[in-house]
Parts: structure tokens; C-alpha cells; sequence
């Protein structure tokens, strides 16, 4: 796997990671979406670097430019609730994009400490041959990266796969990096040290879910 970790280099994505972390910054969940959205488009900027390119004629009213645009058929899958606010910052920048959206939670059965992910709701447009961008802001175990991508396999095979993460646990990126093909890129804006017992990542953020949308009921 490729691995891009975007804050290996200072840049003013720096900014917006450290107002999604501050426990009082992040209380306005406004801002906490916006702050994701621009991360998501930073993310696709780069992202974009590594897609393929061909020349167009643009005629403009006093000529024709040749400029050289990307030729790749796009779809964006997320998870939903968290990944919506880092699906439209990747929707912002890849305007023609299909989408997919998949419903997937962890699921305790008796012991808190162990889960399994589960899959329900799933819309998807074929993937045959195209660029499948996998959006999860939080790549905690990568447990949902991985449970997604074999949901979405009975929809074709992507020519490409690019994993995208706002903040990663080492844990999850070396997860990831072990179950996905060598030539499948992750580009993610953070990588921290550890998880906790509950599977949450330390230092993170806290629940990226409730930051953006609000506390949902314990089931
Ligand atoms: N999901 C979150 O919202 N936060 C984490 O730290 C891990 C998974």
C-alpha cells in the first residue's frame, strides 16, 4: 500500500485538523462539518495527483488552451454517519463523481472491549473499471474500511482503490496496509499513536459521528 500522510508535511491543513481536535473549537458542529469538508477537499487535491490525464481544447473566447484534465471515472463511497461531511468535501472537488453510501457500525455482542462490523443499508453504482474512492474519517481497527470494500465487491471490480481518512490509529493504517492490494493508495490528513479499550483513537477526537450530527441513544 501507498501511504500518504498528508501532516508529514506542516501545512495549513494543520489548522484545520487541530480545530477538529479541540474539545472546545469542536463543540460548534457547524464548524466541526466545515472543518471536515476542507480536510476532505485538501485530501482530494492531493489525491488527484495521482490520478490519469489527458488534453482537452478549451476553447476560450480569444483561443484554444490545451489543458490537461483527469479521465477517471469516479466513485465516492462512504460510511455512513460520520463520512458525510468528508464525502462532500471529496463531492466538492470531484463534482461528476458517482456516489455509494453504506451503512456499517460496530456491533458488541457480549465483551465491550470486541465488536464485529455490521453491514446493512447499501446503494451503489457499478464499479467496473472505475476509480473507487473509500472515504472513513476515522480509521480506527479499519475493520469498516475492510467490511465495506467486501460489501461492495458483488458490484464489480475498481480499476483503482484509494482509501481515504481523516486521523488513523497506527493500528488501523497497518491493518489496512496488510488486507488491501500493494497498488491501493490510503491518503489520510493524521496518523496517532493508539487506540482504547472502547476502539476509540487516542488522542483523536472523540466520536466524529455525534461532533458533526449530534449524540445518538446507546442501543
Ligand atoms: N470513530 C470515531 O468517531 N472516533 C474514533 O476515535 C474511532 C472511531
Amino acid at each position: 500500500m501507498q501511504i500518504h500522510n498528508l501532516s508529514e508535511t506542516p501545512t495549513i491543513l494543520n489548522t484545520f485538523i487541530s480545530e477538529i481536535r479541540d474539545k472546545t473549537i469542536q463543540k460548534d458542529s457547524m464548524r466541526f462539518r466545515r472543518n471536515i469538508e476542507r480536510i476532505g477537499e485538501i485530501l482530494c487535491y492531493e489525491l488527484s495527483k495521482s490520478l490519469q490525464f489527458e488534453t482537452h481544447n478549451i476553447e476560450t473566447p480569444l483561443g484554444v488552451s490545451n489543458t490537461v484534465l483527469h479521465k477517471n471515472n469516479i466513485v465516492l463511497c462512504s460510511i455512513l454517519r460520520a463520512g458525510v461531511p468528508l464525502h462532500n468535501g471529496l463531492l466538492n472537488y470531484f463534482d461528476a463523481a458517482e456516489n455509494a453510501f453504506i451503512s456499517a457500525y460496530r456491533q458488541h455482542k457480549h465483551d465491550p472491549e470486541s465488536f464485529e462490523i455490521v453491514v446493512e443499508y447499501l446503494a451503489c453504482p457499478s464499479l467496473e473499471g472505475k476509480t473507487l474512492i473509500l472515504a472513513d474519517p476515522m480509521l480506527a481497527t479499519g475493520q469498516s474500511m475492510l467490511a465495506t470494500f467486501e460489501a461492495l465487491k458483488p458490484f464489480g471490480t475498481p480499476k483503482e482503490v484509494h482509501l481515504v481518512s481523516v486521523i488513523g490509529a497506527q493500528k488501523g493504517v497497518d491493518f489496512v496496509a496488510s488486507e488491501f492490494d500493494t497498488n491501493t493508495h490510503l491518503w489520510i490528513a493524521a496518523v496517532d499513536e493508539t487506540l482504547n479499550d472502547k476502539g476509540y483513537i487516542i488522542p483523536g477526537l472523540g466520536d466524529a459521528g455525534d461532533l458533526a450530527f449530534g449524540n445518538k441513544l446507546q442501543q
